[in-house]
């Protein structure tokens, strides 16, 4: 058994056309798509319209990741505020280009999921973590020794964090496929991995891994960025998703941090998603040169 592993899409259609190219190539038997499949790049259709293709002629697993719950909290509750601005441009836009279908689609499936098939061995996948869509279970996480420590299984497979590796915690192992669409370092190429079933029932997890990272047209990505009016409609998320596509380094978080840090040190106070332009500008330039 090949089974095929894809996480953090984010829009990129582009890379995910890559990546499910490549799988069948390689003889991929099923696919199991670990969550945050939108936001970040243009046109979530798009991505929408190859995941709902894969669900048609391939035997999937799916599973939702914190971007997906973002769009399904502002459903819910649609009095949050959301504006064309860097904080939350690229999450408005999203969600105004997402259909009812696709809402539910979302809100169908669950952030964690367990591979039980008779003849191979169990393991659980998840986006964040188990319990929650957006815990980042990286080494710095005071909880991961007892999340690993408290699985009943020897394997988990998680996503969110967009590195591409794996750990052991005791004797059991913790893989993070990489990113599909917004992939950390590897100079930005799509990442995804195949996990191949062990047949020895001695082997310690009956799966081991073979990570991949693709040159995809990043370019076509970029085009798509400027056509879809996001570097106005949240213009420094944007420029940080384009040096994070072409560079793979992604600044994102720490310039939403940096920039709230200063309104906060000079306004007194800071209130997402309205963080003035000139906090963006200065924690943009201290990032990007
Ligand atoms: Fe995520």
């Amino acid at each position: 058994m090949k089974l095929a592993v894809m996480g953090d899409i984010h829009g990129n259609h582009i890379a995910l056309k890559a990546c499910i190219a490549h799988a069948l190539e390689h003889k991929a038997d099923e696919f199991i798509f670990i969550g945050d499949y939108i936001t970040d790049c243009p046109y979530p259709q798009k991505t929408m319209r190859i995941i709902y293709e894969m669900q048609r002629r391939y035997r999937c697993y799916f599973i939702r990741g914190n971007r997906e719950d973002y769009m399904l909290n502002h459903r819910n509750n649609p009095q949050e505020r959301w504006t064309y601005s860097s904080a939350s441009g690229n999450l408005l836009y999203t969600y105004e280009n997402l259909s009812e279908q696709d809402m539910d689609f979302f809100e169908s499936i669950e952030i964690h999921g367990v591979y039980d098939k008779k003849n191979y061995r169990k393991f659980r996948y998840c986006h964040g973590s188990l319990t929650s869509s957006k815990e980042l279970l990286l080494p710095d996480n005071e909880n991961m020794e007892s999340i690993m420590k408290g699985l009943d299984v020897d394997l988990l497979i998680s996503g969110h964090t967009h590195i591409q590796e794996s750990r052991m915690y005791g004797e059991k192992k913790l893989i993070h496929p990489g990113s599909v669409g917004v992939p950390w370092y590897y100079e930005g190429r799509s990442q995804y991995m195949i996990l191949h079933s062990i047949e020895d029932v001695n082997h310690p997890f009956g799966w081991e891994e073979e990570f991949f990272q693709l040159p995809y047209d990043v370019g076509r990505v970029r085009e798509e960025l400027e056509s879809s009016g996001l570097y106005e409609k949240a213009p420094y998320w944007a420029k940080l998703v384009t040096h994070a596509l072409e560079t793979g380094e992604d600044y994102t978080t720490p310039c939403l941090t940096m920039a709230m840090d200063l309104c906060r040190e000079k306004e007194g106070n800071v209130q997402w998603p309205d963080i003035p332009v000139k906090y963006w500008d200065m924690a943009y330039t201290h990032f990007i040169h």
